[in-house]
């Protein structure tokens, strides 16, 4: 066994060492500069499956998911299907489902998610959308608008139960797309304003709906543990309000799930110990303070749980104005596009002693904008046919991927103990025409 294979940071002669946390636990430098995960040499995977391919490391996954079950004993955790909706992770996460629409829901059913432990969300929530939450006996709903309250109460079963969605109006200090719970946004219902109160007493008011707690999302890729603080502190604080001005406790505080993953060197990790004892002491105390029974903890993580477990490869097709150009793009890969995420990448598969200088990643697609990566370290020599691996791409790559230019989506493979398993086929040409009827 080499260095390299014992501390896997450790590069190789002349290999770039591995980035720490940003690359899945199994990954492995090899020699002639290739990697493996799972126990799988990601050339291999590349020539047996075709690139694009994303490449999911799942004892990354049962990882984490048993990091988060050990932070938080006793919280119930709803994996965000939207961060990968993918049967083959829900089954391995092993936990409930938080979907937010008739597909999400279908996709949890069918992998198994008992309805109890389904928690469905949406800004907007479809007739479709309804229909499938009650025929899935879904364990909760969580009310979104005012409206939406009264045709809860015309067409949910008998005591359904239902969780509030509140804004706390607690800034998390994340890109403004994805910042969801400061006032002025499209979700939930403001505390500061008394909207979530009221919404609460239209839900107690409903003799056929069960009011079982309230819920707040501070957003996505959110690093400050202090935000998760001040909303319970806040969310606390309105179990106090509901119990004196409705006379009755509610049992259930549900914080979402915005947990950050680094996507570059140097990205500080998030501190899931400090955050859950943060999160669980602020709870404790805020209870007692109000004297109220300390509430059941819902989480609904995604990111966290998967994007580190994800690694996409491409092939480089061109070297051309200064970009790298390769197989894929905003198809497989539209969050540079659309809120300008940062990722590196590296070479695979080839070793070079070529020094390292910062190139632009652009992808395949007929748009200016479609640019993977800017100032990513790679060899001044890189040329067509080499293999590019970028890390951390687990989240939102394939739930947010699109057939545009109609190009068909990546593959998901996973790798687990030297062996690969299809967890998602790549998309083909006749999957591509089926729904257009000429
Ligand atoms: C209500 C809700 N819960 C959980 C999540 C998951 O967030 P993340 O993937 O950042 O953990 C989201 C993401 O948008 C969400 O809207």
């Amino acid at each position: 066994m080499t260095l390299a294979e014992v501390l896997p940071s450790v590069g190789l002669a002349g290999e770039p060492p591995l980035e720490p946390g940003l690359w899945p636990r199994t990954t492995r430098l090899t020699e002639g500069g290739d990697l493996t995960c799972g126990g799988v040499r990601l050339t291999r995977l590349a020539a047996r499956f075709g690139t694009p391919v994303q490449v999911f490391d799942e004892t990354e996954i049962r990882g984490r998911a048993e990091s988060l079950r050990a932070a938080f004993p006793g919280a119930e955790i709803a994996f965000a299907t939207k961060a990968l909706p993918v049967r083959g992770v829900l089954r391995v996460l092993g936990f409930g489902a938080d979907v937010c629409s008739a597909g999400e829901i279908a996709m949890a059913r069918s992998a198994g998610v008992p309805g109890e432990r389904i928690l469905v969300h949406g800004n907007v929530k479809t007739p479709e959308d309804l229909k499938a939450a009650f025929t899935a006996h879904a364990g909760r709903i969580v009310a979104d608008s005012a409206d939406e309250i009264d045709q809860l109460a015309a067409l949910a079963p008998a005591g359904q139960r239902v969780l509030v969605r509140v804004t706390p109006g607690v800034d998390a200090h994340t890109h403004r797309a994805l910042a969801t719970a400061v006032e002025g946004q499209k979700f939930g219902f403001s505390l500061a304003s008394g909207a979530a109160l009221e919404a609460v007493g239209q839900v107690l008011a409903q003799p056929g709906l069960r009011a079982a707690g309230l819920h707040c999302h501070l957003g996505s890729q959110v690093r400050d543990t202090g935000a998760y603080a001040e909303a319970v502190r806040r969310m606390v604080g309105l179990l106090a309000e509901v119990r004196e001005r409705h006379g009755v406790t509610l049992d259930q505080i549900d914080l979402g799930g915005g947990f950050a993953v680094p996507y570059r060197a140097g990205e500080q990790a998030f501190d899931l110990t400090g955050a859950a004892r943060r999160i669980l002491g602020t709870l404790r105390l805020e209870c007692e303070r109000h004297r109220l029974p300390v509430p059941r903890l819902v989480l609904e993580p995604g990111r966290w749980l998967v994007a580190t477990a994800g690694i996409t490869l491409y092939r480089v097709a061109a070297v051309k104005n200064g970009f790298v150009a390769v197989d894929g793009g905003m198809s497989d890969n539209p969050r540079p596009a659309l809120y300008g995420a940062r990722y590196t990448a590296r070479l695979v598969g080839r070793h070079t002693k070529a020094p390292r200088r910062p190139w632009i990643i652009a992808g395949r697609h007929c748009e200016a904008g479609d640019v993977l990566a800017e100032d990513v370290p790679l060899p001044a020599d890189i040329r067509p046919g080499d293999l590019l691996a970028v890390p951390v791409s687990g989240a939102y790559h394939h739930a947010l991927a699109s057939n545009y230019n109609l190009v068909g989506r990546p593959p998901l493979v996973a790798v687990a103990d030297g062996a690969p398993r299809v967890l998602v086929r790549r998309e083909t040409e006749e999957d591509l025409l089926r729904r257009d009827l000429g």
